[in-house]
């Protein structure tokens, strides 16, 4: 049997408790994405169209980034990683008081920089928007630790998934860090807009480094047996692995250099292609493209949504590997129109498409649904088409030189389609959480039931309750 290399002393969570640990962050994640993130979706072009763009337009687009790729996908995938982490690594969560601390110092830390920062050129607005970034820091940090030594064994022994969503939990510190020193430099200059190098910077890295870590770590482990593929060697695991983080490091140093002053497009326009030669290879060891799965017959209706998934991650990492190459003969760097639709390609086909089609297989809430009331098939295609309406109008639509206000009224189409997604993905999940809750109760009152006793004669045994697909 294999060693477990976690020191005896290490506290460890117990298994009712690792059974939820994913609810808070799937709570809080819907509400940052409900009430912040997406709103300011359709908000933001709608405000551009109407000629409204001024400062606190830019402070509000930056907001709108951070409470998507942090608030709303960052907290839904630490919710989700919570659960897999164990399975990756030593088998239980490690130091479990870690990630309560961490939950409620990124949440608030979350709040008070996206409330703070639209109002940054004004005190006490200007330390809310530092302290909130501080906090987010000290949050990620307890996290990153808490995951980081749970994969401890799986990491040692060089396991590609656990060494991919290590390293996704060490760029979620990285630009906590850069977040900590540049937002107190903000406030003290008493402005409410981030740089723009600087900012492009921190949201390349919670996209790439953070998110795609993390994403590739959960795939490269489950969806090769969903359609059928073998599961991918070590080697390719580590080509995957060597390709992103080399291109991550190549990406994130250039731009600090070019920060400094330093001319290094070339590092990372290369960066970038190797980012999305990572997408590629990853992609290959998928499958996707099979025609059968081997999903359980409840779970097939979810074969479409993750096909869409899988699919927009090879647009983005085509898109990103040809515009970096392209970028690198030149000289010089990936467009400003072109990098934020490949950005918004990941955002909303990738990163929110996957999130709702991992959770509705993987999650024990919609498992329980599966059993005692299996949802109509068209349900997650319905969700899908709608998030991939949303890809085409905000993300398809720049690209393919659509401009002016036809672009602007796209955009905010398709936030209203990507809110509509989000929102009836809320309520599904408040349905499917009652009715785990309900057939949990049930199974306790069959288990007691169950338990031999002294009565004669004994009362009639209940059928047991099926065990959960
Ligand atoms: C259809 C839905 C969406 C719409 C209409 C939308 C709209 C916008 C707009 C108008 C901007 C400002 C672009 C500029 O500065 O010119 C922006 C930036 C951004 N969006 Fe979205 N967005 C959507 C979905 C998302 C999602 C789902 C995410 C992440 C999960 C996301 C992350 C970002 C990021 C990181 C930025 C850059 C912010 C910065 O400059 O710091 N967006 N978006």
């Amino acid at each position: 049997m294999a060693r477990d290399a976690r020191p005896a002393t290490a506290p460890i969570s117990d298994p009712t408790r690792d059974a939820d640990s994913h609810v808070r962050f799937v709570y809080a994640a819907l509400l940052f994405a409900t009430l912040g993130g997406f709103g300011l979706a359709v908000w933001l072009p709608v405000q551009a169209a109407l000629g409204q763009m001024d400062v606190s337009w830019l402070a509000a687009a930056q907001v709108h980034g951070h409470l998507q790729v942090m608030g709303f996908a960052g907290l839904f995938v630490l919710g989700v990683a919570t659960r897999l982490a164990p399975r990756f690594g030593g088998g239980h969560l490690t130091h479990p008081a870690l990630v309560d601390a961490a939950f409620w110092c990124l949440q608030v830390g979350l709040f008070v920089r996206g409330g703070g920062q639209p109002f940054a050129s004004h005190m006490p607005f200007a330390w809310l928007m530092a302290g909130g970034a501080a906090l987010e820091f000290a949050g990620a940090a307890m996290y990153a630790g808490s995951v980081v030594l749970t994969l401890r064994p799986s990491i040692r022994k060089g396991m590609p998934n656990a060494l991919l969503m290590g390293s996704g939990m060490a760029w979620l510190v990285v630009q906590a860090a850069l977040g900590a020193v540049w937002f107190p430099q903000l406030a003290l200059d008493g402005t409410s807009v981030l740089r723009s190098d600087r900012d492009g910077l921190l949201v390349s890295i919670q996209f790439f480094g953070f998110l795609l870590s993390a994403f590739a770590g959960v795939g490269l482990r489950s969806f090769p047996s969903f359609f059928g593929m073998p599961q991918p060697s070590a080697r390719m695991g580590h080509a995957v692995f060597a390709s992103l983080q080399g291109g991550l490091l190549l990406w994130a140093g250039g731009s600090l250099l070019a920060i400094g002053g330093v001319d290094a497009h070339r590092a990372v326009a290369a960066g970038q292609a190797l980012v999305g030669i990572a997408m590629l290879l990853l992609m290959s060891t998928f499958g996707w493209w099979h025609r059968k799965t081997r999903l359980a017959v409840a779970s097939q209706p979810l074969a479409w949504p993750l096909r869409a998934t899988l699919a927009m991650l090879t647009l983005t990492g085509l898109l990103l590997a040809v515009s970096g190459i392209e970028a690198f003969a030149r000289g010089g760097v990936i467009s400003t129109v072109r990098i934020d639709a490949v950005r918004h390609i990941f955002a909303l086909g990738v990163i929110t498409q996957g999130i709702l089609a991992i959770a509705q297989l993987i999650l024990p809430e919609f498992a329980s649904e599966r059993f005692v009331r299996p949802p109509s098939r068209w349900r997650p295609v319905t969700l899908a088409s709608a998030l991939i309406g949303a890809v085409v109008l905000r993300g398809l639509m720049p690209l393919a030189g659509v401009s002016g206000d036809a672009r602007l009224w796209s955009m905010a189409a398709g936030g209203v389609l990507g809110l509509a997604a989000i929102a009836a993905f809320g309520i599904l999940f408040l349905r499917a959480r009652r009715t785990h809750f309900a057939y949990l109760s049930k199974v306790a009152v069959w288990r007691i039931q169950s338990l031999p006793t002294t009565d004669w004669p004994p009362p009639p045994r209940r059928e047991a309750p099926p065990p959960l697909r």
